[in-house]
């Protein structure tokens, strides 16, 4: 959205509070009820769960906590103060949305199991529905940014966001999670390049907090990887990280040799909920290693964001490359949003047929049997 590059640069330059207040009391109403017409097309079954049925009332009252604004002066500074108040109100509600979502779908599958539409239709939504929570709150941090009392910048856009300071910073934080699993954790090998400039480092106009969740969990997969297939040895190969500054990319790939993945199940790793750890319990106060399966495919989501993407190749049997693509131009990186329209509410309604490829409906034998028999 162009909307965005005009926030961003005067959030740069001359950003006041009026002005976000202006933009974003029109704009995140706008945000908020596309995606509560979304919430709305799921099935009953699935929006009468007690936890989808709170995600949907934290909605429909920061909806309401929005339009408080809409007739207000802009120009009153007790009403940018309440609303930076508001502001701040919705951030903290809607903390707990992801983990919520995924505990109505727990509830849900629970009660009725699965059905193929219901999973599609759910993986659909829930790409929309976390990408557009993504987009909420980082318009909602850009305007704690530029609130003089509060300047708080997690979640808002860094022009020189630092990009190995932040790599090395999910590195550590994801070795020490990994140091408390297995108490051993693999060595970091970093390397950098800059097509233009070598040797001064790399950096980007980008969200560092986006940055960095998305090297975390690779490092956390990465980590996880290398010790389940290494077990007790003492010495573990290295997680190796590249990053690489072009005239159009910034990627950032993440290798590891912890077995990798066979080819037939790559796109199911962007399933939500798809995990081969176990599921942390409830209880837990760590914070776990693995085990809820939505590492990768939010992850793609603050790729795609800004119009970059996150992909996956490995070989099985050695290892997994991963790879983060980001727009190295400030220019391009515009947002990619859901928009609720005719489209969206086809794919709710139609009923998926059955592949019109042959596919095998079975996992493949192990191949001793296989030849054996
Ligand atoms: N580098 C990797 N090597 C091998 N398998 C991997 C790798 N990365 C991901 N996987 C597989 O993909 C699954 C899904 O990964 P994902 O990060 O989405 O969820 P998770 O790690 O299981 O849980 P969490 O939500 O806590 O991250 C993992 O459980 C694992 O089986
Ligand atoms: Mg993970």
């Amino acid at each position: 959205m162009r909307i965005l590059r005009v926030l961003r640069s005067r959030s740069a330059e001359n950003a006041c509070e009026k002005t976000s207040f202006t933009f974003l009391r029109h704009e995140v109403p706008v945000r908020l009820a596309n995606i509560m017409k979304e919430i709305n097309l799921l099935p009953d079954n699935l929006l009468s769960t007690p936890s989808v049925r709170l995600v949907q009332s934290w909605y429909l009252q920061s909806l309401q906590d929005i339009l408080e604004f809409k007739e207000k002066n802009a120009k009153d500074e007790k009403v940018t103060h309440d609303f930076t108040g508001a502001v701040i109100k919705i951030l903290n509600r809607h903390n707990d949305v992801v983990p919520t979502m995924a505990q109505g779908l727990v509830e849900y599958k629970e009660a009725y199991g699965t059905d193929p539409t219901v999973s599609q239709n759910v993986q659909y939504f829930l790409d929309r529905f976390y990408m557009s929570r993504i987009s909420i709150r980082m318009l909602l941090n850009q305007h704690m940014k530029v609130n003089p009392a509060h300047p708080k910048q997690i979640g808002s856009i860094d022009p020189n966001c630092p990009v190995t300071e932040v790599v090395m910073d999910a590195y550590e934080n994801a070795r020490s999670l990994c140091d408390r699993y297995y108490m051993n954790s693999p060595e970091l090998q970093l390397e950098e390049f800059h097509v233009k400039e070598q040797g001064s480092p790399v950096t980007v106009v980008y969200v560092p907090s986006h940055l960095y969740h998305m090297v975390f969990e690779l490092f956390k997969n990465a980590m996880r990887a290398t010790m389940e297939l290494y077990g007790d040895s003492t010495e573990y190969p290295p997680v190796r990280v590249r990053i690489a500054l072009g005239s159009e990319d910034l990627s950032v790939k993440v290798s590891d040799r912890g077995g990798g993945v066979p080819l037939r199940k790559i796109e199911r790793l962007f399933t939500y909920t798809y995990s081969t750890a176990p599921r942390p319990s409830m209880e837990a106060r760590a914070a776990p290693l693995a085990g809820y399966g939505y590492g990768l495919p939010i992850s793609r989501l603050y790729a795609r964001y800004f119009q970059g993407d996150l992909k996956l190749y490995s070989l099985e049997g050695y290892g997994t490359d991963a790879i983060i693509y980001m727009r190295a131009l400030s220019t391009e990186s515009v947002e990619r949003l859901p928009v609720y329209n005719k489209s969206a509410w086809k794919h709710y309604k139609t009923y998926h047929e059955a592949d019109d490829w042959c596919v095998p409906s079975k996992e493949p034998k192990d191949m001793t049997t296989y030849r054996s028999s």
